[in-house]
């Protein structure tokens, strides 16, 4: 199995056989966390730090576990509590941290660049866990391993990405990993929130839901950025729900057997209806159990692990 990237910035970066490595050897991470002990020797002494300059529920949490379950250590940077409060630069926070002798460092920032920023100067391996409307390239692997769990193949499928394209990287990661696997990706979603350039990246665009989710596979809902928003791009919540909700009409639509996914924090009643976020298709937090086991996969990747069989 051969991997050969320093670091993970990005989908565009990485070939068909190297998504297929990282969905492999997440495979077979799988079963590490069903153990009663959690934990392989395979990242002892290795430093890794969690620097998130923005919020996350799932992402830190998921690669910190991945981190100590390969029995790594790691350190969780918080911005309210550092001295970025204080006015030090993101170059000097990251060369601070690196000066303890780090192995690896994952990052979330506001910036788009900003984990391509660090890796021109430290000699960590920069993971990019979400950096600005640019990539989320950890999420993107994690949907397509949850995808080809439940499908067994990415080829023909017919994935609907609806909500707020314009400002998600998660639809970016997960436009360039589908295409380049040979799905077939329908963006949706209002004007505003889905430029027409979105075409060049090998995406169908559509503005109207109950047209584009006829016939899908998987229907993956997004919320609206209103974080990464400068003004108002649509009427009103209500209106939105109204045209671009998932809801249990619409979703009678798409093929019988479809699946519902989101990468969270989901706004239930917006843009999937409560109970469709609950019910039987929606393989919600089946994404979030395999984040674990996708980002292991990553890390023993890049930071080139051994002795995987044997358990502490
Ligand atoms: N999907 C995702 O990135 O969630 P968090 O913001 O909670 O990490």
């Amino acid at each position: 199995m051969s991997f050969k990237h320093k670091h993970l910035l990005g989908i565009q970066a990485l070939s068909a056989s190297d998504i297929l490595t990282i969905l492999e050897t997440a495979e077979s991470f799988l079963e590490i966390s069903a153990r009663e002990v959690k934990k392989v020797p395979t990242l002892r002494g290795k430093t890794i730090v969690n620097l998130f300059f923005e919020p996350s529920t799932r992402t830190r949490s998921s690669f910190e576990l991945a981190a100590k379950r390969l029995s790594a250590d790691i350190i969780n940077f918080s911005n309210q509590t550092s001295s970025v409060s204080k006015g030090e630069s993101l170059k000097d926070t990251v060369l601070s941290l690196e000066a303890m002798n780090t192995d690896a460092i994952i990052v979330r920032h506001s910036y788009a660049g900003a984990p391509h920023f660090i890796s021109t100067f430290c000699r960590s391996h920069i993971i990019n866990a979400g950096d600005g409307a640019h990539e989320h390239p950890t999420q993107a692997l994690l949907d397509a391993f949850t995808i080809k769990q439940e499908k067994a193949k990415f080829k023909n499928l017919k994935v609907v990405i609806v909500g707020d394209i314009l400002h998600s990287r998660v639809a970016r990661s997960n436009i360039f990993l589908l295409s380049k696997m040979g799905a077939k990706v329908v963006c949706v979603g209002p004007p505003a929130f889905l430029p027409i350039e979105f075409q060049q990246f090998g995406t169908q665009i559509d503005y109207n839901l109950d047209r584009a989710i006829e016939g899908a596979d998987v229907i993956m809902t997004l919320r609206i950025q209103l974080e990464r928003q400068q003004k108002n791009s649509f009427p009103s919540i209500r209106e939105y729900r109204n045209i671009y909700g998932l809801t249990e009409e619409r979703f009678r639509k798409a093929k019988k057997d479809a699946i519902i996914m989101h990468p969270g924090p989901i706004n239930r009643g917006v843009e999937i209806s409560s109970d469709l976020a609950d019910s039987l298709q929606s393989i919600i937090l089946k994404q979030v159990e395999n984040g674990v086991a996708v980002r292991m996969a990553i890390l023993y990747l890049l930071l080139g692990g051994k002795d995987r069989e044997t358990s502490d």
